[in-house]
């Protein structure tokens, strides 16, 4: 079942049942190396998932939780070993969005959900986006959109010494140093470890079907034609408002919330390539660049 959350919708299955896990890898047509994040009703439910609380977890989940933060901690026994593609850790979140909350509740079981999209394709933050990639291949979808954030959860792993964020979201490394000074990004030291930690980053991501191509500012020629070309940025001109897709958004929250939707639209109205203005790296615009490049294809 597919339902909202306040980052992108997820599709989820009791994350202890390794048959319906299977199917869920199916229905996304997901690589089997990709770990899941299985997501609770309540903090008080980690040791459904979890075999350990560690510190920084419990200090960070008490600052960001419910909300878009995800913990990856030692894994329960319990926890299909499917769901995290083998590894010994498993990734704790903790939704906000109340449809999310009342469903992890009633559900009573640690619940793994990744975006509820195609493998490879953006995340989804309207239903209809939903069924566009998975009508046939899911159960449900609940027709109320997703809130808010629009780029997935901040994945810190909280196994080691210090906090590593795998991938950022809008829990920023500034915010999480403030309750952890010596949190850190992926790839900030030379440690090969990283990237075992987190194998899902190697796979194509977030990728529409037209050609993303980021720029800095918004072009003024007219070298591309118009009715096969999309734009999004902060800023507009008026060769950009003649294209077939445009957008120009006010804040930098607004463009983390519809980035995904509007790679969609590009596609659906025919694009054949998309000029993405690259997102200041500040606060939202750090996890909304990071998107921005892998939908170009660059990391
Ligand atoms: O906001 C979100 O996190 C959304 C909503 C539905 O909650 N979910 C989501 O799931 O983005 P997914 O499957 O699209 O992304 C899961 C990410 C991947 O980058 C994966 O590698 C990482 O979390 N991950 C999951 N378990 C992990 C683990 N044990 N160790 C390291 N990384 C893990
Ligand atoms: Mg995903």
């Amino acid at each position: 079942m597919a339902f909202p959350t306040e980052t992108v919708f997820g599709l989820g299955a009791d994350a202890t049942n390794a048959a319906a896990i299977e199917r869920l890898f199916e229905a996304k047509v997901r690589p089997g190396d990709n770990p899941l994040i299985v997501h609770l009703g309540t903090v008080a439910d980690w040791p459904l998932a979890a075999a350990e609380m560690t510190p920084h977890a419990e200090a960070l989940l008490a600052a960001f939780a419910p909300g878009p933060l995800t913990v990856v901690l030692p894994k329960h026994p319990s926890i299909a070993s499917t769901v995290t593609a083998g590894l010994p850790t498993v990734g704790l979140r903790v939704p906000s969005h109340p449809t999310a909350a009342a469903i992890l509740r009633e559900a009573g079981v640690p619940v793994a959900a990744p975006s509820a999209n195609r493998s490879g394709r953006p995340s989804c933050t309207r239903w209809e986006s939903v069924l566009e990639d998975l009508d046939g291949r899911i159960d449900a979808v609940f027709c109320e959109d997703a809130d808010g954030v629009g780029i997935e959860s901040t994945v810190v792993d909280c196994t080691g010494e210090v906090p590593v964020v795998l991938r950022p979201g809008a829990v920023t490394l500034e915010a999480i140093r403030a309750i952890v000074p010596g949190a850190r990004a992926a790839g900030e030291t030379t440690s090969a470890s990283d990237e075992v930690r987190s194998p899902g980053v190697l796979h194509p991501h977030y990728q529409p079907r037209a050609k993303v191509r980021l720029v800095d500012e918004p072009p003024s020629d007219n070298v591309i034609a118009p009715e096969r070309t999309a734009y999004c940025g902060t800023v507009g001109n008026t060769w950009t408002s003649s294209l077939i897709h445009t957008a120009t958004f006010a804040t930098p929250d607004d463009y983390a919330a519809e980035f995904y939707e509007f790679l969609r639209e590009a596609d659906r109205k025919g694009a054949e390539l998309i000029l993405v203005q690259r997102a200041e790296p500040v606060g939202i615009g750090e996890a909304l660049l990071d998107r921005q490049r892998r939908a170009a294809g660059q990391s």
